[in-house]
């Protein structure tokens, strides 16, 4: 585990290989504080060669926060590199974090190779759509809803707001914890606007987070983060004020979870991908990982896995996946019949292929055509969502 001590060599480290070495390390920047740890490899001389960071943090499965380490500032030496420091600094910070309790590793990967090679797989991808304000004008305003600013009083409504829709998804993150301790002020000044879409009653119904860019030509642009509706009224009046900049900025970039209702109510053609950020996940604690997520009341029944983990060993062997009551449990034992490797177990917990795609990619052998239909039904469920980068 890096210290204190090893600030200026991790600083160094990260700075060189992300590109910001013409930014000064700042006064309390440290390799380690409350939610962030991070690993390194040192060479006899004590120099640092690769490190790896652990973010504490929990994404929604299934109604449940499940405990997650997001995996960040991953970097070797560049004289280091391919002769395995990768491999060691992840390979010891997945057992590390799986005995902090964390049940699985998320991740935004530059490449995916290194990660794959250690069974991480692709399940998402944090889509920025680019598209046209007049688009976005084209939707009327509803008569019931009023828009206004933030005010300090309405974040804790805001964040229900995110909440209610990330607990209804698959890999959204939890907003709290070290990561996002900040104040109500602090995120109203992190935003040109926060705006709030009032609904005929009085209740806070949806709201978008939004910066606005630089110039008024054909250049002019918002950016927006949340665009976050629990109504369609709301997502209406949303959408419609967005394209009320059409004059000024006419680019909108939009941060919406795949299949977001948003996308139902303007015409997306035209529309293209401002900017896609694929990520990744990794079971590093399977049994908990089964066990801390939600699962569908309206299943019973189990099946036998043989699980191959060559990297987390602790993993790996015959477990039996049981679902009951909206509980899962993978325990020790079984035949083994269905044989699964790591990334196609992230796969399939994100929700991201299903047993049939997994079989044609080589990463599901095995089994009865009973055990794809059990598996197919247990792990379906919304299309995984990462709305915030790290
Ligand atoms: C990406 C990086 C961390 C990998 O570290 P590394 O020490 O070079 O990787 P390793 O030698 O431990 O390789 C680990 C595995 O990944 C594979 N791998 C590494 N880089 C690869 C590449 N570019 N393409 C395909 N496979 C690759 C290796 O073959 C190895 O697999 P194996 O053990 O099954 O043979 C390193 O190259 C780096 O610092 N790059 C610049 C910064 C960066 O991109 N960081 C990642 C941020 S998400």
């Amino acid at each position: 585990m890096l210290t204190v001590e090893d600030r200026v060599a991790a600083w160094e480290l990260g700075s060189t290989a992300f590109g910001y070495r013409d930014r000064p390390m700042g006064e309390d920047w440290s390799p380690v504080k409350i939610g962030w740890i991070s690993w390194g490899v040192f060479d006899a001389d004590g120099r640092l060669l690769a490190k790896a960071v652990d973010l504490e943090q929990g994404q929604w499965f299934g109604g449940r926060v499940v405990p997650s380490c997001g995996l960040a500032g991953v970097a070797v030496a560049a004289e280091s590199r391919n002769r395995g420091l990768g491999r060691i600094v992840l390979t010891r910070l997945f057992a590390e974090v799986r005995d902090r309790g964390a049940a699985i590793v998320s991740l935004f990967p530059t490449t995916p190779f290194p990660y794959r090679a250690l069974g991480c797989e692709e399940v998402g991808a944090l889509v920025h759509l680019s598209v046209q304000a007049s688009a976005l004008a084209a939707v009327r305003t509803p008569k019931s809803v009023t828009l206004r600013q933030a005010t300090e009083a309405d974040i804790p409504f805001v964040h229900d707001i995110y909440r209610t829709i990330a607990s209804a998804g698959s890999g959204m993150m939890e907003r709290s914890g070290p990561r996002f301790n900040d104040t109500p002020a602090e995120l109203i000044a992190d935003y040109h606007g926060i705006t709030l879409a009032i609904g005929p009653e009085g209740a806070i119904e949806g709201y978008a987070s939004w910066d606005r860019g630089s110039g008024y030509d054909e250049t002019g642009s918002v950016t927006v983060y949340d665009l976050m509706g629990l109504t369609p009224d709301a997502t209406a009046a949303l959408v419609s004020m967005l394209g009320g900049w059409a004059s000024v900025a006419p680019n909108v970039v939009l941060r919406l979870p795949p299949g977001d209702p948003a996308l139902l109510q303007f015409s997306s053609i035209g529309a293209t991908v401002h900017k896609r950020q694929p990520w990744m996940l990794r079971l590093v604690n399977a049994p908990a990982a089964v066990a801390a997520r939600g699962w569908s009341p309206l299943l019973s029944g189990g099946v036998d896995l043989d699980l191959i983990d060559a990297v987390c060993p602790w993993n790996a062997g015959p477990h039996r996946l049981v679902l009951d009551g909206g509980d899962g449990v993978l325990e020790p034992g079984g035949s083994g019949a269905v044989r699964i490797t790591e990334r196609g177990l992230a796969q399939l917990y994100a929700g991201a292929a299903d047993p049939a795609t997994l079989r044609r990619a080589g990463m599901l052998t095995g089994g009865e055509p009973r055990d794809d239909d059990f598996l197919r039904t247990a792990f379906a469920g919304p299309v995984p969502a990462l709305l915030d980068y790290f």
